[in-house]
């Protein structure tokens, strides 16, 4: 506004000098220094296409084809990023994925939130991503995982819903030790999992308020606590 209202004057050759040096400079800024926009680092890329190269499609017509053929992954299918292009969020359910989960996900620092409910997923939930430090919410509910939950109360620990029903993991479950503080909800119905069930994560999750341990193999005593 304040540029065309100089330009109106018509008399005013010194201003219009002013105006195009002052257009001059914009431009130059505004090339050496692009507004900052929330494109995908490098390394979490990787991580992602790692991912992706242990999967199978079942849809024709979902590939994730943008995972392809768009540079910037802030803006694939089912990625949310935050204001540094770090990955946040993966949304991916009932997108007819098969394959394996690549432990690669364990490479994006910023993950929150991972949900790949009702998919085909097969083989087991890689440690990494079961103990990934800044993982509030997992769903994996509604696949063909497997395997035993292996859980070494290592490093930090922050789930606070944990969905892994309707797979067919087996074995017994794993205390979550001190690390079950943040726990909302835990879904472990309709799996395979026997034995005990460590009743300790119930005194350790204040905030716990749902819990389905049904169609499983538990032994029937269900403790007290
Ligand atoms: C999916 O694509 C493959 C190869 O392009 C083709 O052989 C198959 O018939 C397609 N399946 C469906 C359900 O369209
Ligand atoms: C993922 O695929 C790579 C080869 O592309 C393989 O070496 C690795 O074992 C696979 N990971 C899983 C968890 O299947
Ligand atoms: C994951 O996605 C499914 C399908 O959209 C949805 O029903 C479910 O609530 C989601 N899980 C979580 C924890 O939000
Ligand atoms: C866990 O958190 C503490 C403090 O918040 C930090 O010093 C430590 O490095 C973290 N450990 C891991 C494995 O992330
Ligand atoms: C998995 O369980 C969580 C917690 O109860 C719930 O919010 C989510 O919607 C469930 N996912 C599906 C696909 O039902
Ligand atoms: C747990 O997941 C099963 C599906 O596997 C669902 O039927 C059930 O309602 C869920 N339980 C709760 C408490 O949400």
């Amino acid at each position: 506004m304040i540029l065309f209202s100089h330009l109106e004057q018509p008399n005013s050759g010194k201003s219009s000098l002013h105006v195009f040096v002052l257009s001059y400079l914009i431009l130059l800024v505004l090339l050496l220094f692009p507004i900052p926009h929330d494109s995908c680092s490098p390394s979490e890329r990787d991580s992602l296409l790692q991912f992706r190269s242990n999967l199978t499609f079942s849809f024709n017509n979902s590939r994730l084809s943008s995972w392809v053929t768009i540079d910037d992954c802030c803006k694939w299918e089912g990625i949310s990023c935050d204001g540094n292009g770090l990955v946040t969020e993966i949304s991916l359910p009932i997108k007819g994925l098969g394959g394996s989960l690549s432990s690669s996900l364990a490479g994006l620092s910023h993950l929150t939130q991972l949900n790949l409910s009702y998919n085909q997923l097969t083989g087991n939930l890689p440690t990494e991503i079961l103990l990934y430090p800044s993982l509030f919410v997992l769903d994996v509910s509604f696949n063909s995982l497997s395997g035993k939950l292996s859980m070494s109360p290592l490093g930090n620990f922050s789930l606070q819903v944990l969905n892994l029903s309707s797979n067919s993991f087996t074995g017994p479950f794993p205390s979550l030790g001190s690390l079950a503080g943040f726990l909302t909800a835990i879904n472990a119905s309709n799996n395979g999992f026997f034995g005990l069930f460590p009743s300790s994560i119930c005194g350790l999750s204040p905030l716990l308020s749902t819990m389905d341990l049904s169609h499983n193999q538990f032994s029937l005593d269900i403790p007290p606590d």
